[in-house]
């Protein structure tokens, strides 16, 4: 079965599916290959809510393979998304307070997260998602203090 990462951006989710071995879909790289462009350009030309449609198509196409699965930050925005998060077993939240993901989504390429441009909005939508994220999670890693290391050996201690 899948383990799914979720959290919000800056949280580490595709570093740790990349460490955590066996086959890895990093969700927003396929979104871009269906839409060919990079996910700020195709908000910026089409919007977000045409995106989420491309994000949740993908992601119910993936969810049921054996596959190490790192999703992007708005995954539970969609109630059917959360459905199918709540009914799987090993979905793993990355937690952090926002000032350590916020220094570290700036401190990154912020061309691929049209959603980080601005602190204010961004933190209101932290706030809003920390109830989808807990709902939905069968374990939650505390990221802020550990290093990659630390946190791929509690996932595998738990699965
Ligand atoms: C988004 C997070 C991004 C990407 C898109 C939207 C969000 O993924 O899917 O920019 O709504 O939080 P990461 O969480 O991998 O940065």
């Amino acid at each position: 079965m899948s383990i799914i990462l979720i959290g919000f951006m800056g949280a580490g989710k595709s570093t740790i599916a990349k460490r955590l071995g066996k086959e890895v879909v990093d969700l927003d790289q396929l979104i871009e290959l269906r839409i060919g462009m990079p996910i700020a350009d195709f908000f910026a030309e089409f919007s977000e809510l045409e995106f989420r449609k491309v994000e949740n198509e993908i992601f119910q196409e993936v969810i049921e393979k054996d596959w190490i699965i790192a999703t992007g930050g708005g995954i539970v925005e969609n109630e059917k998304n959360r459905t199918a998060l709540a009914a799987h077993s090993q979905v793993v939240y990355l937690t952090s307070d926002f000032d350590t993901l916020w220094q570290r989504i700036i401190n990154d390429d912020l061309t691929n997260r049209p959603l980080a441009q601005d602190k204010t909005k961004a933190k209101d939508l932290f706030e809003q998602r920390q109830k989808y994220y807990e709902a939905v999670a069968d374990l939650v890693v505390e990221v802020a203090q550990k290093s990659p290391e630390e946190i791929v050996a509690e996932i595998q201690n738990k699965w």
